[in-house]
């Protein structure tokens, strides 16, 4: 089952461009402020390929900067970014830096899909519609194709009998699972998930656990910022925990859900878990 998996997988990478061995993303010594506040305080992030990296932390440790700065979303003031070992090009030096290039920012954001927390759907179109929206307007892809990569994406995540209905009309689980076949439908990297069943009811919150875990058994490259210990000890190659700004400890989840070495995250731990 697994290996059949991995197979439609590599096919479906195959398809977007060749593969290095390089990390999908890596990240090192960022640093990120908004104005006087440091939010990132030298920070270091790989994902190699078929990894699925957890990042743990209080609210507000900035966890979801971090996610953001990796694909793109804000600008940081100092240290590297490396999509596939190609490094971002900056201009500018501190607050003033920015991406230089373009298009460059334009093929790491679409190989870097994002999945959000509160699912971002768009209401005036289908779910159908939704999945194929990027595709075709940022992509430029052929319809036909991404109806049928769209359908077929809507049926992994278990909701092809929705193509045709509108956001609303779907529950929380249904919509977040919109979200991640679009967007898988994308064909990206990698998938970075931004607190995907924070939103959710207890009930709601398994049925997209499940599809996150069938794409981690996949083999596809993910950064999930969760605060579902569970699921992270369940799908991940490693786990991260920041603590405002900084990496406090990291490791494969058996170590540090099992034998946290920090003070910081014994702590955090027994305050989740409690
Ligand atoms: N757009 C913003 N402008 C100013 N401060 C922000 C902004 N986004 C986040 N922050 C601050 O950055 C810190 C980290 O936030 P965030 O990355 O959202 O943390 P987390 O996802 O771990 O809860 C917090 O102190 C937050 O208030
Ligand atoms: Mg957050």
């Amino acid at each position: 089952m697994a290996n059949d998996k991995r197979e439609t997988v590599t096919a479906e990478r195959n398809s977007v461009s060749p593969a290095t061995d390089a990390p999908v993303i890596e990240i090192r010594d960022l640093h990120k402020s908004y104005g006087q506040l440091e939010v990132l305080k030298g920070v270091d992030l790989k994902a190699p390929r078929g990894n699925v990296i957890s990042l743990i932390g209080s609210s507000g440790s900035g966890k979801s900067t971090l996610l953001r700065c990796c694909n793109l979303l804000e600008d940081s003031q100092q240290g590297e970014i490396l999509f596939e070992g190609e490094a971002v090009h900056w201009r500018g030096t501190g607050l003033n830096r920015h991406p230089a290039d373009k298009a460059q920012v334009l093929r790491i954001r679409t190989n870097l899909s994002m999945v959000f927390q509160q699912f971002n759907l768009w209401s005036h179109m289908t779910i159908l519609q939704n999945v194929m929206e990027a595709p075709l307007t940022v992509m430029k892809r052929d319809p036909a194709e991404v109806e049928e990569k769209a359908r077929h994406y809507l049926a992994k995540v278990g909701i092809a009998d929705k193509a045709d209905a509108w956001p609303a009309m779907l529950s929380g689980g249904q919509q977040q699972r919109a979200a991640i076949a679009r967007a898988l439908c994308m064909e990206p990297r990698a998938l970075l998930f931004d607190e995907p069943t924070s939103a959710l009811d207890p009930e709601l919150e398994q049925e997209v656990v499940k599809v996150i875990k069938a794409l981690a058994e996949e083999g596809r490259t993910m950064i999930i910022v969760t605060h579902d210990m569970k699921m992270a000890a369940d799908v991940s190659d490693h786990v991260v925990f920041l603590h405002k700004g900084k990496i406090e400890e990291e490791g494969p989840p058996d170590q540090l859900f099992g034998n946290p070495q920090t003070e910081r995250l014994r702590g955090f731990l027994s305050a989740t878990m409690a």
